[in-house]
Parts: structure tokens; C-alpha cells; sequence
């Protein structure tokens, strides 16, 4: 074989054989394809795209590429989620706890932030003590011990991916359906779960822009899932503005916080309402995959959960304060203040806390949702590069929703900074990020469409 002779094909819109696709990512990985003649296959793919079969074949080649992670000591089926990247998300913070305190293990492995999404295991460091890099054996232990544990990503799962995803990143060739379906799964298939469930983002946050291309990156990677012989469900969650009101590191584990602290839960802030509707959504989802894993054996025993049962059984995890407990016992078994947890003021604060005030007024109509991930980037919250160091104190935390009226000198967000230097150029991006209109447009459907 000759990768010559297959990015000619894939320039001629063919169709590669498993062989195929095995050899150009084995080849790849082991430095026997050199970066030119990769990216320009990478590039035919990204305007030919794949079939389904390539898909699969290249996310298990991927996959393989390195170890799997044997999750086979913990006992009980594996729940893992997984959110292709947006803007304020901390829906692990809340979901993870809900399912553990249900008895669900949660075996997680996450990644850092890149560019204006952020990454769980940044947040994560904003609790004191907290370690995101115990040992295999400390991970597993704690699943089976307390139901819950999270890590980083290890250097050796998936690194296919890795160096495909940096080539990619350099040549223009992210947004592509087959390139980041197999890219996500490979990671998700080596981390071993039982069951997964996709946040699949879609808006002016997200790679996905609209429906359409939301649902064709849920079908295939629903499918690649399936195919794997791993329940999978792919959630369509709206991304047109921040989820939640909070965005930075410290700032979103306080907010989820405050959301375990609910006692009810009708009655909140349209931001909150947000994130715990997509919340709960996940959180229903991974508990009824759990549950009704063995659907036969359910259904003989009548045992099958419904979405309306799985979600009680998730709001009760929240309002009994049990998923707030667990969150705090989980914090405390990877070496975090989990005091911190109980007392989120003990989190790291930034020197400064300025309002911003609207300039206009009218109905907030539109988001540009990356160009406020891109606020926290700029006040210090976020990555540009690999090596950035980021400031866990920083960020927006955001008073006003798509949809409000708003009027000239209402407070529409405070931007945490450590560096007054930034402020101005912070606020005006922020407010510049949001468009207002005389008319009323209703904000997006939260939860858009359920894939399996
Ligand atoms: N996240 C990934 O892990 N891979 C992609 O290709 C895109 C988002």
C-alpha cells in the first residue's frame, strides 16, 4: 500500500477498506506518514467525508491505537458522558454527583480546556488540594469505594487521536462530522464505559452550528457507540448562549454548586433553569443506560425506568442535598478541601469584581456564544495555546438571558479579573457579543432532540 494511492482515492471520493484506514492511522501513529501527505488526506476527507464503515474503522483504529482502559474491577455497569464543548458548561459537576449518590459508578476521564470551551479538569483545580492525576489503581478503588472518580486524560489513550487532532488543529480540518465523531469515540471507546451519553452542543457556542449537522454528529456517533457493543445516547442541547450565568474555572464549580444546593427546583433564574434542564436530561438518560442495561432481564423483572422515573429519582438526588454529600465525598477522596464544596466562598476570587451596564435597550435577541468564551479566554480563564497557564479565579458572571428586556444602565454582568488592564476591552467584547432588537424572539428549545 501506498498513501499516495489513498489520498488519490480519497481525492476521487472513494471508499477505503478496513486495511486501508488501519494503515493510514498505524502508519501515521508511528511516524511512517509524514505530516504533509496526512494532512492532505485529512483535507479530502474533510470535503469528501466518510461512509459509515470508514467512520467505525477509523474511531476503532484510533481506539487501538493505545491502551484501553480496563475498567473491569469496578463493579456494576459504567456510566460515562461526554459534551462536544460549549461555553459555561459544568453539567459534570452536577450530573456525576446525582448518578453516584443513585449507586451508578462514574469512571471519568476528561480533558483540559482549549480556545474559548472550557475543561472539566481546569475546573476541577480551582477546589484547594484537588488531584485530577491519581493512579489507576486509586481510580478504580475510589468507583468502587464512593461511585465516583475523574481524572485526565493518560498519555497513552487513544494517541492516534492526539497527533491526528494536532495536525488537524494547525490545517484546518476540525470541523469535520466523520473527523470529530471518530475523534470523540475513539477517546470514549478506550475509556471503557458501559454506557454513554453525548452532550452534543449545538448553536453559536458550539462546532455545530444548527440542528441539522447536530443531529448527523449525534447519528454517527450514537452508531459508532451502538456498533461498539455500548448503549448510546446522544442529547441535542442548546448552545446560543452560556449555559448557566457563570463562565471560569472557580466560578462554574460555584455555580454547580449552587445548583446541588437547590431545595427546589421550580422558581429559579433562566440560567439556572438552563443548566439544570440539560442537567437532569443527562443525568436521566445515564441512569435509565445504567438500569436498564440488560433490557430483557428489566423487562422480565418489570424493572425497565422510564424517563419520567429516572428523572424524580435525579431532582430527589438534588433536593435531599445526597448529590451535594457525594460531590463533597468525592472531592475529599482525590485530596480536595472539601469544605469548599459546602462553602463555595472559599473558592479562589479574583482581586476585581466590576459591573457592566447596558448601553442600549430592547430585547437581547442574539448570541455570539464563543465570542464570550473568548472574554474569559482574554481575562486570563481559558487556553490559547497548549502550555497556557490559566487563572482559575477569573470570568463573567452573567445577570441577563436571551429573551429579557433590558434597559440603558441595568446590570447586565460582572467580569471577575485579576488585571484591571483588561476590564475595558473585557466588557465591551462582552457586550458587543450580544445583539438587541426591538421584538421579542423567544430563546432556543433547551433540550432539542434525543438520538439512539
Ligand atoms: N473534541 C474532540 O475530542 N475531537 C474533536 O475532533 C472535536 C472535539
Amino acid at each position: 500500500m501506498r498513501m499516495y494511492d489513498l489520498i488519490m482515492k480519497k481525492k476521487n471520493n472513494g471508499e477505503h477498506s478496513k486495511d486501508e484506514i488501519r494503515y493510514i492511522v498505524d502508519g501515521f501513529t508511528k511516524g511512517q506518514i509524514p505530516d504533509y501527505q496526512m494532512a492532505s488526506w485529512l483535507m479530502c476527507v474533510y470535503f469528501n467525508g466518510m461512509t459509515k464503515a470508514e467512520t467505525i474503522e477509523l474511531t476503532n483504529a484510533m481506539a487501538d491505537s493505545g491502551d484501553r482502559l480496563d475498567l473491569s474491577g469496578i463493579n456494576g455497569i459504567k456510566v460515562d458522558k461526554h459534551s462536544t464543548g460549549g461555553v459555561g458548561d459544568k453539567t459534570t459537576f452536577i450530573v456525576a454527583p446525582i448518578l453516584a449518590s443513585l449507586g451508578v459508578p462514574i469512571a471519568k476521564m476528561s480533558g483540559r480546556g482549549l480556545g474559548h470551551t472550557g475543561g472539566t479538569i481546569d475546573k476541577l483545580e480551582a477546589i484547594k488540594g484537588f488531584n485530577v492525576a491519581i493512579s489507576e489503581d486509586e481510580f478504580i478503588n475510589n468507583v468502587n469505594n464512593i461511585k465516583l472518580s475523574l481524572v485526565g486524560q493518560t498519555g497513552n489513550l487513544a494517541p492516534a487521536d492526539k497527533k491526528i487532532y494536532a495536525l488537524r488543529d494547525v490545517t484546518a480540518t476540525v470541523d469535520s462530522l466523520p473527523l470529530i465523531a471518530s475523534s470523540i469515540m475513539s477517546k470514549k471507546l478506550a475509556a471503557g464505559a458501559d454506557v454513554i451519553v453525548l452532550d452534543v452542543k449545538c448553536g453559536s457556542g458550539a462546532f455545530m452550528k444548527d440542528e441539522v449537522s447536530a443531529n448527523a454528529l449525534a447519528r454517527a456517533m450514537v452508531d459508532i457507540g451502538n456498533g461498539a457493543g455500548r448503549k448510546t445516547y446522544g442529547i441535542i442541547t442548546d448552545m446560543n448562549e452560556p449555559l448557566g450565568c457563570k463562565v471560569g474555572n472557580a466560578l462554574e464549580i460555584y455555580e454547580a454548586i449552587e445548583v446541588l444546593k437547590l431545595k427546589k427546583l421550580e422558581d429559579v433564574d433562566y440560567g439556572i433553569y438552563r443548566l439544570l434542564e440539560v442537567s437532569l436530561t443527562l443525568a436521566s438518560y445515564m441512569l435509565m443506560g445504567a438500569k436498564n442495561y440488560d433490557e430483557k432481564e428489566a423487562s422480565k423483572n418489570s424493572d425497565m425506568l422510564s424517563y419520567e422515573q429516572a428523572r424524580k429519582l435525579c431532582e430527589e438526588a438534588i433536593t435531599s442535598g445526597r448529590a451535594l454529600d457525594k460531590l463533597a465525598e468525592f472531592v475529599k477522596a482525590q485530596g480536595g478541601d472539601a469544605q469548599m464544596i459546602y462553602n463555595p466562598d472559599k473558592l479562589p476570587k479574583a482581586r476585581y469584581i466590576e459591573p457592566v451596564y447596558m448601553e442600549e435597550e430592547g430585547y437581547l435577541s442574539e448570541c455570539k456564544t464563543s465570542e464570550v468564551g473568548m472574554v474569559s479566554l482574554i481575562l486570563g480563564g481559558g487556553r490559547e495555546t497548549k502550555e497556557s497557564k490559566i487563572n482559575l479565579a477569573v470570568g463573567i458572571d452573567i445577570k441577563k438571558h436571551l429573551g429579557d428586556y433590558v434597559k440603558k444602565g441595568d446590570v447586565f454582568a460582572y467580569i471577575h479579573s485579576d488585571d484591571k488592564d483588561v476590564m475595558d476591552e473585557a466588557k465591551a467584547r462582552l457586550l458587543n457579543a450580544y445583539k438587541i432588537s426591538d421584538n421579542k424572539k423567544e430563546p432556543e428549545k433547551i433540550v432539542k432532540d434525543i438520538v439512539y
